[in-house]
């Protein structure tokens, strides 16, 4: 079971564990899939949220949960990376939910990592977002660094869609994916704070306990330039899905 409490601005809902967490996020996403025909869903890559797109699977194989209508934005994707490449962000999302699923493929958008122009494509990426009405519900992961999407510690509150310089922190966190360190691109594109605060309603995932002091750094000190993710406690309508070892600050 499940508790909910408020902190300051922000929902927190603790679960027992990572697997109950992805149940509970993925319920929050198969409600606005069913109750808006046309959604705009905001997606996030990385360990965390790969249990609830499995929880997604499942929830249209046997239960007919029908993505036919929705849209999608991601986060970010690394500089460099063709979607082709097995450790690029479009090739996680097809892997880990796009080809279990019946979504139109061509309605779901990574942010370019490869572009003649990248400022040029990264202001087309947030044209293009707001050509479909906006995000309806995002989705967010927490770096331990307090990042969301990429934005690292320094990114102000009013950033848009841009290339960023990957911290030692996140370089060394994102290694596990790669063969090894050398391998993680130093760069990345990644929607901004401002972007991500324009959502109409926002779900933050985090499970495990070395999330736990930044998950309580977001909820719990006064915004600040340092915890990127603190800045979600401006945000009218952001509930954080945790377990109960990320909880282990609050
Ligand atoms: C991924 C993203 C990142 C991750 C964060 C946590 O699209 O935007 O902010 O959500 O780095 O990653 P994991 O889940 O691997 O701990």
């Amino acid at each position: 079971m499940s508790e909910q409490k408020n902190i300051g601005n922000i929902k927190v809902i603790i679960c027992k564990d990572k697997q109950e967490a992805a149940q509970e996020g993925a319920k929050i996403f198969a409600k606005e899939i069913k109750t808006k025909p046309g959604v705009v869903l905001g997606l996030a890559t990385g360990g965390t949220p790969v249990d609830m797109y499995k929880e997604l699977i499942r929830m249209h194989k046997e239960g007919g949960l029908d993505f036919s209508h929705a849209l999608s934005f991601n986060l970010d994707e690394y500089v460099g990376l063709l979607g082709s490449h097995p450790q690029s962000y479009r090739y996680f999302m097809d892997d880990n939910l796009f080809n279990h699923i019946n979504i139109d493929k061509t309605k779901t958008h990574v942010p370019k990592g490869i572009s003649q122009d990248i400022p040029a494509s990264c202001q087309e990426y947030e044209k293009s977002i707001k050509e479909k009405g906006g995000v309806d519900l995002q989705l967010l992961g927490i770096g331990s660094n307090g990042h969301i999407a990429f934005n690292e510690p320094g990114s102000p509150s009013d950033s848009r869609t841009r290339e960023i310089d990957l911290t030692e922190k996140t370089i060394k966190d994102n290694a596990r994916f790669f063969e090894n360190e050398a391998e993680v691109p130093r760069k990345a594109v990644t929607m901004g704070i401002a972007t991500i605060l324009e959502a109409k309603k926002i779900v933050l995932l985090a499970t495990g306990n070395n999330k736990a002091e930044v998950v309580a750094k977001a909820i719990k000190s006064p915004a600040t330039i340092d915890i990127p993710a603190s800045f979600l406690q401006n945000h009218p309508d952001c509930v954080f899905v945790v377990d109960e070892e990320a909880a282990n600050g609050l």
